[in-house]
């Protein structure tokens, strides 16, 4: 609910549980007054202090208050270069080369429904479920409006924010920083949770108390990035799974970012989400717009494990737009791991066969199906079938597959070109470099130029003629390196800051062009695994391949991570063969299952090496995946213990939405002599319930489950449990 109290221009967003205010104070400076749990509305401007601190100067307003300042004052959003000297949320480059942005409130909107966003992802609400705040801001001096937009999905928690920069002007104006969001605190004691690694090592849990100064995550590869996730925490220090105030702050947005938290000279602390400012500059002409991501807050006032089921809750409802969203997804046998690059169709078929007798019901054609790509230094741009390796292209694999029972999915990697490719020898200049200027390679291949039209246009229509030929159910749209020497052909000298953002946008386009052109196909994206695992990409793409590494036991830490933010039924997650190529560490077929099976299951190797014993495994696997689905997929997500380096087990659990069934999975690690007894704490049960619990004759009561525990086997080294638990 929004409240507005439009002679004291106090506005209180009430969600839930939580509380988030902001007021116009006498100078019309938009002041942040309160963010947490739930508390009953009035003016939370008295929690504000102010005194005369020095070296904090005071805008003209105050006259001769020397306690009123910009510098010291808890800010919606804040200026840049008029004495507020923290994060700034806005940096503009004036006509007269001025480098000002000093705001002050206008006047205030209230809509029905959720707000859009033009060419960018965004949660969407129907008029009942959700509120739209419109709070107008101008700069002092110069004509540029700033609109900040909020919307408020009561029942999630959910707080989203974007900013719309306007130049009212009639000469141009440029942006030099432009955050999503803005968050003050008025007390720095929390700890700041980032989700941080590399290729193969993704999102995991990094935890600091704030420190003085400026403390940031970011990416400037042009990707979101493995080595840091768009997605950040606040919490009060004590805060864990099931208690404390804590706060996740994630951005809708695909490529450069910057999350940045301040501990100011008082202990007050600032966090700013957004397009990260390097080599960032937007150039807005008279009467045009900016328009940021959005970025996606929700505050628990109980700990990670409620937040992040309120994420998963809308993401899954508010985010992704896919038919697929509720329509159970195909097991899927992916041919990478299994012939790399060495395939030709009777060896497809031969994989296939395999994997349809054990019931996998898709079958993903991974890369080198394409040009003559028989390996990674060419043919990236030439999007038709190699008909060496393929006779009868695509169509006719397809068809075979079909012949299966089996759905036919393909690899593809839009972005990118080989310099051994037609599309390089026709278009050299299609490819972010500035002329003269070495490449610097990245998987040996170069990026497309998307921020043009003409460059998405044909990857569009050359892709779109190989989908029409072949019956593809399931694209997995891949992208396999960082953006560098960021310059494009078709944008003046002085406008090459806009190429990174623009270049998002363009993916973000083509994407939406190829889900309107192929409503029914499932679309996973992949970025060398979760280089790309945004809350952007999941408003184009509602599965998202979480790791090339897929060794069970380093899953265990990267669907950890990304758990916090992300549901699991957009984390791709298959059981690969052993040894694993990444690690080489040989982990048993049955906790391999476990593991993937809490994402979108599927295999990535060749079933036709396993063992008979191994292949009925196999099928009890795709058999507890399609019983399990729905829990998984639609279930409440607790973690019980984190993955530890000391090799005690990792446990968790799915929960149905009404408690009556759950599914506990246990993951042992490394073990050690003499280890000792455990039992593990439940949770999301209903304590007045009993429930049985797989492979125990007696019923346990939930409250027993939950405040004593479930005493666990001695189980060896990464050997597993999945326990289903029904209420009687
Ligand atoms: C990187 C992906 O993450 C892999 O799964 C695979 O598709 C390769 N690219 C193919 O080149």
């Amino acid at each position: 609910m929004i409240i507005q109290e439009n002679n004291k221009q106090i506005f209180t967003l009430q969600t839930r549980n939580t509380t988030y205010q902001m007021k116009a104070d006498r100078n019309g400076v938009l002041l942040h007054t309160y963010y947490g749990p739930k508390i009953q509305e009035g003016d939370l401007s008295r929690l504000i202090r102010f005194a005369d601190r020095g070296f904090s100067p005071n805008p003209d307003e105050a006259g001769r208050d020397r306690t009123y300042s910009l510098d010291t004052l808890p800010q919606e959003y804040s200026g840049s270069g008029a004495g507020d000297f923290r994060l700034a949320s806005l940096e503009l480059e004036l006509a007269d080369g001025s480098r000002v942005a000093d705001l002050r409130y206008v006047g205030a909107e209230v809509k029905k429904g959720k707000y859009g966003l033009e060419g960018l992802p965004a949660f969407f609400a129907s008029e009942d479920e959700a509120e739209t705040l419109v709070l107008t801001l101008e700069d002092i001096s110069a004509h540029v409006r700033v609109e900040l937009l909020y919307g408020v999905l009561e029942e999630y928690d959910l707080i989203t924010r974007a900013v719309r920069i306007v130049n009212t002007g009639d000469e141009p104006v440029r942006i030099c920083r432009a955050a999503s969001a803005c968050l003050d605190f008025l007390s720095a004691d929390l700890d700041f949770i980032t989700f941080d690694g590399g290729h193969v090592k993704e999102r995991g849990l990094n935890r600091a108390h704030l420190r003085p100064g400026v403390q940031s995550v970011g990416s400037i590869r042009g990707i979101s990035s493995h080595q840091h996730n768009p997605f950040v925490m606040l919490c009060e220090p004590g805060a864990g799974e099931e208690h404390g105030t804590c706060y996740g702050l994630g951005l809708l947005y695909s490529g450069n970012f910057e999350a940045a938290v301040e501990r100011d000279q008082f202990d007050n602390a600032r966090a700013t989400l957004g397009i990260h400012p390097f080599h960032f500059s937007w150039t807005l002409e008279p009467g045009k717009m900016f328009t940021t991501p959005e970025a996606a807050l929700i505050c628990s006032p109980n700990g990670f494990g409620p937040m992040s089921r309120q994420f998963h809750r809308a993401v899954r409802s508010h985010l992704l737009r896919d038919v697929w969203r509720d329509r159970r997804k195909p097991v899927l046998v992916n041919s990478w791991e299994a012939a790399y690059f060495h395939f030709d169709t009777p060896r497809l078929m031969e994989l296939a066969r395999e994997a349809a007798k054990l019931g996998v019901e898709l079958f993903v054609l991974d890369d080198g199906w394409f040009g003559h790509r028989n390996d990674d230094f060419t043919s990236l741009g030439d999007w038709y079938p190699n008909e060496e390796k393929l006779p009868g292209g695509l169509s006719a694999l397809s068809a075979e597959i079909n012949g299966l029972g089996m759905e036919f999915g393909l690899w593809i990697e839009p972005e990118m070109v080989s310099e051994d490719s037609d599309l390089y020898r026709a278009h050299p200049d299609w490819v972010l470099n500035p002329p003269g200027r070495p490449f610097t390679r990245g998987r040996s291949q170069l990026v497309l130029d998307y921020t043009r039209p003409e460059v998405r246009e044909y990857i569009f229509q050359t892709l779109q003629k190989v989908l029409d030929t072949a019956n593809v159910s399931y694209l997995k749209w891949d992208m396999n390196r960082s953006l560098t020497q960021v310059w494009s052909a078709a944008i003046p000298a002085g406008r090459q800051g806009e190429v990174y953002h623009r270049y998002v946008l363009g993916v973000y386009d083509l994407l939406e062009r190829f889900r309107a052109a192929n409503p029914h196909t499932l679309i996973e994206g992949c970025s060398g695994g979760g280089g790309r695992f945004d809350l952007g990409m999941l408003y184009y793409t509602p599965q998202i391949w979480c790791s090339d590494n897929t060794d069970a036991i380093d899953r265990l830490s990267i669907q950890y991570g990304t758990s916090f933010a992300y549901p699991p039924s957009t984390m791709g997650a298959h059981v690969s063969a052993v040894p694993n190529e990444q690690t080489g560490r040989s982990v048993p077929l049955e906790t391999r299952g476990v593991v993937a099976l809490s994402g979108t299951f599927g295999y990535e190797m060749d079933l036709g090496k396993l063992s008979d014993r191994e292949k009925d495994l196999v099928k009890e696997q795709i058999q507890a995946y399609r019983e399990s689905y729905e829990l998984i997929q639609q279930g409440d997500y607790y973690r019980l213990t984190a993955p530890t380096a000391d090799g005690a087990p990792t446990c968790w659990m799915h929960v149905a939405p009404d408690q009556s069934s759950a599914i506990l999975c246990v993951v042992s690690g490394q073990t050690h002599a003499g280890p000792p007894f455990r039992c593990v704490k439940l949770r999301g049960l209903d304590p007045a319930r009993n429930y049985r619990v797989s492979g125990d004759e007696q019923a346990w009561p939930g409250d027993v489950l939950m405040q004593a525990g479930y005493p666990l086997p001695m189980l060896g080294e990464y050997q597993s449990l999945r326990l289903w638990l029904k209420a009687e």
